[in-house]
């Protein structure tokens, strides 16, 4: 049965959003009657935003900045892990009931894997360093979690959201050593490193730095950034002066994508289409 109708990210603000881009051409390339808008909203507009999806030309929607958490308890159900991250970033309508779910994590995971195993490294020997303690964090802590890591040692500016994360983290896994700092002094013994705050990031509050000095960091560990606006941020160009494996947010952007059209659609969504689009206006 050909599907119709529309999708559409809730968020403030959402004019930059990459994501219209990204699912209208994978829309268009499989023939799809459906069409990916901006629904920019206002807190005050959100009970009316959400109770808007239940229209049946509704096939779902993302939620972007601010209202991954808040839009929580306004959905009729919120899956398993999204509930445990606290993070919703796609809404997916069963039975005319509105479910929220996150893609994040996995789209994460999915291309931490391949580099990681490019590296002969499996989650649980990787001692991780996460920088950042807000929702995309929480998502890539509660991922790295599930994916097995033992290890994880997060530093957040502010330490209160950091020992919050490490303290609902230690929470869902027994097997998990995490700590939790505001600062660090050196990154000797980590294998992988993440940046998962905005800084580096194009119109972001610190976009000409990095989010640590990498002058000690082991030879063979991984490098990753989240931010995928430049796509190679500061971090990444001093990972690759010092011939470090790097990672950088664009392949999470498209897995994340990739994650949540086959949700709406029940279709493979096309990577290569997606992967181009984004790459045409980066
Ligand atoms: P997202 O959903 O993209 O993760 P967020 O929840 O607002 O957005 O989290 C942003 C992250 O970047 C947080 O870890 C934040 O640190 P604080 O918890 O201390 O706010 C971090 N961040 C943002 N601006 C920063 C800055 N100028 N310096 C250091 N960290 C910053």
């Amino acid at each position: 049965m050909s599907i119709k109708g529309r999708i559409g990210i809730i968020g403030s603000p959402v004019a930059h959003s990459l994501s219209p881009k990204i699912h209208n051409a994978a829309l268009q390339s499989l023939g799809l009657d459906v069409i990916y808008e901006l629904w920019e909203t206002s807190e005050e507009n959100l009970n009316e935003r959400i109770e808007m999806l239940h229209a049946s030309d509704i096939l779902g929607a993302n939620v972007t900045v601010p209202f991954k958490q808040k839009v929580i308890p306004l959905l009729d159900e919120t899956e398993g892990f999204a509930r445990e991250i606290g993070a919703v970033n796609t809404i997916i309508k069963r039975n005319g009931l509105l479910i929220g779910t996150n893609t994040d994590a996995e789209g994460f995971i999915i291309p931490l894997t391949e580099e990681l195993n490019k590296l002969q490294l499996d989650f649980p020997q990787v001692h991780v360093l996460l920088i950042g303690a807000g929702g995309a964090s929480r998502a890539i802590a509660f991922a790295l979690a599930k994916a097995g890591s033992q290890n994880i040692t997060i530093v957040n500016r502010t330490l209160e959201s950091a020992r919050e994360l490490a303290h609902s983290l230690s929470l869902f896994s027994t097997q998990l050593n995490v700590d939790a700092y505001a600062t660090i002094s050196s990154l000797e013994g980590f294998d992988c490193i993440i940046n998962a705050t905005s800084i580096g990031m194009a119109g972001g509050p610190r976009p000409n730095e990095q989010p640590c000095d990498l002058s000690d960091v082991s030879s063979s560990a991984l490098v990753v950034d989240i931010v995928y606006a430049p796509k190679e941020t500061l971090f990444l160009k001093s990972a690759q002066e010092l011939d470090l494996p790097r990672l950088g947010g664009i392949p999470m952007l498209i897995q994340q994508a990739a994650l949540s059209f086959e949700l709406w659609t029940e279709e493979k969504a096309p990577l290569n289409t997606m992967r181009t689009a984004i790459e045409n206006v980066i």
